[in-house]
């Protein structure tokens, strides 16, 4: 069936990196369109909570640093038919200047984001749907970067160009990334206000997205069915200027 639906009725969603922020927006979201859901991240405890917040999903465990935890997660998966990728550690030191930094964590910093992504797909792809989908996630730092925001956008870029690579690889199953501005998740929100007002300004929208305008995007490309390989930004306008 290749016609686009506009409902996740009876779809299983799982949403790796959805126990906050943007994943668990489209977790809320899946919910709400009537999927089943499954919310996994690192921390057990997270888990816990955000399955208790959101009534009707499910939740597991993985550490996508590990590639054993990856695999032993994806063997209990069973077939479902939308993998959302949302995960990611926000470590400060990737947000130095070019002689300031420490190495060791910038090759750290591709870890969950880039080689967990990776990992996910390696060994959760053949449980998804002919129909199904996969959408990993950038962010605009990667096409508007910053000083000291070299990692961001380094980071980034590879996963767009992995988006890319995948989606011809795994062809005829979607994959496709959302390219998040600045979304006002827990974490974004602990910023001291002046930085998040120097991300926005001079945006066409000068303003931080919500979660749920985030996750708009990974539901929209779950749903299009004929949507592959594309890097879809929610940022304001931030490729304009
Ligand atoms: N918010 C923004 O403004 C923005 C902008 C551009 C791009 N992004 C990117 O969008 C993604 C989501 O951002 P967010 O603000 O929603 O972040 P967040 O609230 O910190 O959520 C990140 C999630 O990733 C999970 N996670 C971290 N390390 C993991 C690991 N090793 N294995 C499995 N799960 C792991 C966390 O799980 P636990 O809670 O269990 O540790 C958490 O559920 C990140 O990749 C971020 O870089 C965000």
């Amino acid at each position: 069936m290749s016609d686009t639906t506009m409902s996740l009725a009876g779809k299983r969603v799982v949403l790796i990196g959805g126990a906050s922020g943007i994943g668990f927006a489209v977790a809320a979201l899946s919910r709400a369109q009537g999927a089943e859901v499954l919310i996994a991240s690192r921390n057990a405890a997270n888990v816990a909570a955000a399955v208790e917040r959101l009534s009707g999903t499910k939740g597991a465990t993985v550490d996508l640093r590990d590639e054993a935890s990856v695999s032993g997660f994806s063997q209990n998966l069973g077939a479902f038919d939308h993998l959302a990728i949302t995960a990611g550690d926000w470590d400060g030191r990737l947000f130095r200047a070019t002689q300031d930094l420490d190495l060791a964590a910038a090759r750290n910093g591709f870890d969950v984001r880039f080689w967990g992504a990776l990992a996910a797909v390696k060994h959760a792809s053949r449980l998804v749907a002919a129909n199904g989908s996969i959408t990993l996630t950038s962010g605009m730092l990667t096409h508007r970067p910053r000083r000291a925001t070299l990692l961001a956008t380094a980071i980034g870029g590879a996963v767009e160009s992995l988006v890319r690579g995948l989606a011809v690889d795994l062809a005829p199953l979607r994959i496709n990334a959302v390219r998040p501005g600045l979304i006002l998740t827990d974490h974004v929100k602990q910023m001291p206000p002046d930085m998040q007002r120097t991300y926005v300004a001079g945006l066409p929208l000068p303003r931080a997205g919500s979660p749920t305008e985030a996750a708009t995007a990974y539901v929209y490309l779950m749903l299009n069915s004929y949507t592959t390989g594309q890097i879809l930004p929610v940022d304001g306008g931030g490729g304009l200027v």
